[in-house]
């Protein structure tokens, strides 16, 4: 089947019309994601707006646009969920759980009944904690039930390394895991670039290897400082997650999903379709890595305490 065949009568919903859920229409629209872009807010007059100027925008696309109400939503095929309060400058995302958990419970009470092969996608923060949330109360098998968990950082760290390395950022094999917030962590030991080892680079051994893991870490907290919000990155991790489904690519991305190895919620590398999260693939980590990923997989446990059985 064609990709357009495959994407015909598609449809995505995104739930919250602020910076990022409408950076996440403006790309999945100018990508041709899907045959037709629901966009809901609980501001009407702000979501409207939205709609009509992506409406003048779709004429380059192959993909309608239009307001959709909670039910209409909670029948689309993806749906993103984008709605929360965002960190202030200076604010870590795991301050905004006990507002957007909130947020979180409203937004999934208004989409019920959620079409059961929907695939569900958290990008309001803290992610991990988030999937976690939506996980137990959306009803959905858990492999349906995603976040965007650490794929900007993902990107975030593979552009370091290209422009050190000199190579394209594509031909860069490395990921961040974990947590999608200060916890991150830059798996340097199994990385490679063109099937050699990262660390067997006379760059990368003399490169100062936590200041540029920090410095990705860092990197939405200096974007947050210059202009308030962070946005056009995330739409186009969106984007390519939402492709990745729509075209049952199977591409191994990090995401947060259910890690049972470390029992919670986690961002992992996975191979994403059409049914969701088909596999989780973890990379190789040294005891260092492997301490960290723990120590933010007791925070999330204790964050998601009440979702838990
Ligand atoms: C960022 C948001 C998505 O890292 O948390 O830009």
């Amino acid at each position: 089947m064609s990709a357009a065949a495959k994407r015909e009568g598609s449809q995505m919903a995104i739930i919250g019309a602020g910076s990022v859920g409408s950076a996440i229409a403006f790309a999945c629209l100018m990508r041709s994601v899907v045959s037709e872009l629901l966009i809901n807010d609980f501001n009407a007059k702000v979501c409207e707006g939205q709609v009509l100027d992506l409406q003048d925008a779709a004429f380059v696309s192959s993909t309608k646009v239009r307001v959709g109400t909670p039910k209409e939503c909670g029948q689309a095929d993806i749906i993103v969920i984008t709605a929360g309060a965002r960190q202030k400058p200076g604010e870590s995302r795991d301050e905004l759980v006990l507002r957007n958990e909130d947020i979180l419970r409203s937004v999934l009470e208004g989409l019920q009944p959620i079409k059961k092969t929907a695939i569900l996608m958290l990008v309001a923060n803290p992610v991990n904690v988030l999937t976690c949330m939506a996980q137990k109360l959306s009803g959905l098998p858990p492999r349906q039930v995603i976040g965007t968990g650490t794929y900007l950082d993902s990107v975030r760290f593979r552009v370091a390394i290209k422009d050190t390395l000199k190579v394209s950022e594509t031909s860069v094999h490395a990921y961040i895991v974990g947590d999608h917030g200060d916890k991150q962590v830059a798996v340097w030991s199994s990385a490679s670039v063109g099937g050699k080892p990262m660390l067997a680079f006379e760059e990368i051994k003399k490169m100062d290897r936590a200041a540029e893991a920090a410095k990705v870490a860092r990197k939405a907290y200096s974007i947050i400082d210059l202009k308030g919000a962070t946005s056009f990155g995330i739409a186009a991790v969106v984007s390519e997650v939402a492709l990745c489904i729509t075209l049952n690519k199977l591409s191994v991305v990090p995401l947060s999903t259910y890690c049972e190895r470390f029992d919670a919620c986690l961002s992992f590398p996975v191979s994403l379709g059409t049914n969701g999260v088909e596999r989780i693939v973890y990379p190789d980590m040294d005891e260092h890595e492997l301490a960290m990923v723990e120590e933010s997989a007791v925070a999330t446990r204790h964050a998601c305490r009440n979702y838990r059985e």
